[in-house]
């Protein structure tokens, strides 16, 4: 079955010049690759007029490849708004544990990663052994649970894709890895939902949320703080195999002592913020693209090395995180003969960069044998590089791994809407497939 366009979707405009083109009005993800199609070859550095990180100042959207991989590689001449909230944090001279609306992560960061060295130590030292290049540790767990929720639906000949596998997966993942119970994996999701509240409803470029919006937050993630809290407390006392017991035991060298009970939910704050949709959207989206191009579900089916190929062009061709506002300039710069003050907003869009004719050949094509295919933008680049790539690379390659094995062929079943859910990541809402079973 093909994807027919829908009346709603349909009706939500496509942009065809670039005065069309805006990125962040509600439904523009319906046609964001049309508009980088337009802003490459028209405005490939795109100022937002008034949109800068402080009255006066501007932002401007990134879209070739080259540019965005200059500016994540240089943290120290294209500051990353993180950093620079956090040194504001820190020079008002309070602790952390005393600072009003300011969420566990960031209260973190104050102290175990305020400079570059102390961000590559963190990685290194508490992140990479779980959710890094040490990820492997995980492997066995992963196939059980992509095995437990294929089982659930193999013999209907159809499913739902998200709600039940796309979306499930990396809750239960990430709930194993950190230590907590599977019968708070619905209450870890509604707090997975509190927390990315910004890249789902907040405004414009800088994902901005009305005062309200933030204080039904941090209410929803009050609860949150506390159950990690209970759950760093009984694991000091009794150490299990998981990555909060590991925090709560390792002393971390950089800093040459053990983490508080506040740095340890920051860790976990991160891991959940990070480790959900992000997932579920790249799984969604490789679904999608195996339903549109016919040839790739046979080809990786009988030929397992290119397994690898397919999740990295998936990730390429579909990034979840499209772009996002989280660096400014130190000084005056020129990106593709435009030139951007000292104290612009950068937006950069990884998506569009991941596209871009000048860095891949043929770049809408889904090609098996792409010659260095990891190289795409979708977990950024540079000392800042997305911590939980490697786990979440595992968590495509064994889902993969399995619907290959157990599944002939798959297709789009009737009743789809394709609509993207609003905000900043790329995904649907849903996905109804039909499939073979594997004999
Ligand atoms: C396909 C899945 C994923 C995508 C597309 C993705 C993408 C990204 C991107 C683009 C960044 C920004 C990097 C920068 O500013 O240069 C980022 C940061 C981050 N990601 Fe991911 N990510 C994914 C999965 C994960 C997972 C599974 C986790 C956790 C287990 C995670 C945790 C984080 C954290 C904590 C940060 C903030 C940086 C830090 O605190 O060190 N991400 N990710």
């Amino acid at each position: 079955m093909q994807k027919t366009p829908n009346h709603a979707l349909s009706a939500i405009r496509c942009p065809i010049a670039l005065e069309d083109v805006d990125l962040f009005s509600p439904g523009a993800q319906e046609h964001w690759y049309e508009a980088y199609e337009i802003l490459h070859r028209d405005a490939p550095v795109l100022r937002l007029p008034g949109e800068g990180p402080t009255p006066g100042t501007d932002g401007f959207v990134l879209t070739k490849y080259a540019d965005i991989a200059r500016v994540v590689r240089d943290p120290v001449r294209f500051p990353p708004t993180l950093s620079l909230a956090v040194d504001q944090l820190r020079q008002s001279g309070l602790p952390p544990e005393q600072l009003q609306q300011t969420n566990a992560m960031i209260a973190s960061m104050m102290t175990l990663r305020p400079t570059i060295d102390l961000w590559r130590a963190h990685r290194q030292e508490l992140t990479d052994p779980w959710v890094g290049p040490g990820a492997d540790r995980h492997t066995a767990m992963i196939t059980r649970c992509v095995d437990d929720l294929i089982d659930a639906w193999i013999d209907r000949g159809e499913v739902e894709f998200v709600s039940e596998f796309a979306r499930p997966l990396p809750q239960r993942v990430m709930a194993n890895v950190l230590g907590f119970p599977s019968e708070d994996i619905p209450r870890l999701a509604e707090w997975g939902t509190a927390q990315v509240k910004a890249f789902v409803y907040g405004r414009g470029h800088r994902n901005l949320l009305t005062k309200e919006q933030i204080a039904e937050q941090f209410e929803l993630l009050d609860g949150f703080k506390e159950y990690v809290n209970e759950h760093v407390q009984a694991k000091r006392r009794q150490p299990e195999d998981d990555m909060i017991s590991f925090l709560t035991q390792v002393t971390y060298g950089a800093l040459g002592r053990k983490l508080t009970d506040l740095e340890i939910n920051g860790v976990v704050y991160a891991m959940i913020i990070g480790g959900l949709e992000t997932t579920q959207y790249a799984l969604e989206e490789q679904a999608q693209l195996l339903c549109e191009r016919p040839g790739i579900f046979a080809a990786v089916k009988n030929d397992r090395g290119k397994l690898r190929h397919f999740v990295e062009e998936g990730m390429r061709l579909r990034a979840p995180t499209q772009g996002l506002s989280t660096r400014v300039t130190s000084q005056d710069e020129v990106f593709q003969g435009v030139s951007v003050p000292a104290g612009s907003l950068l937006h950069l869009r990884w998506a569009a960069a991941n596209i871009d004719a000048d860095e891949f050949e043929c770049p809408h094509e889904l090609q098996l044998d792409r010659k260095a295919v990891s190289r795409h933008l979708t977990f950024s680049a540079g000392p800042r590089v997305c911590p939980g790539a490697g786990i979440s690379r595992l968590e495509q390659t064994i889902a993969w791994t399995r619907l290959f094995d157990r599944l002939n062929a798959i297709e789009y079943a009737p009743g789809n809407t394709f609509m993207h859910q609003p905000g900043i990541m790329l995904g649907t809402l849903e996905l109804k497939l039909r499939f073979e079973k594997s004999r």
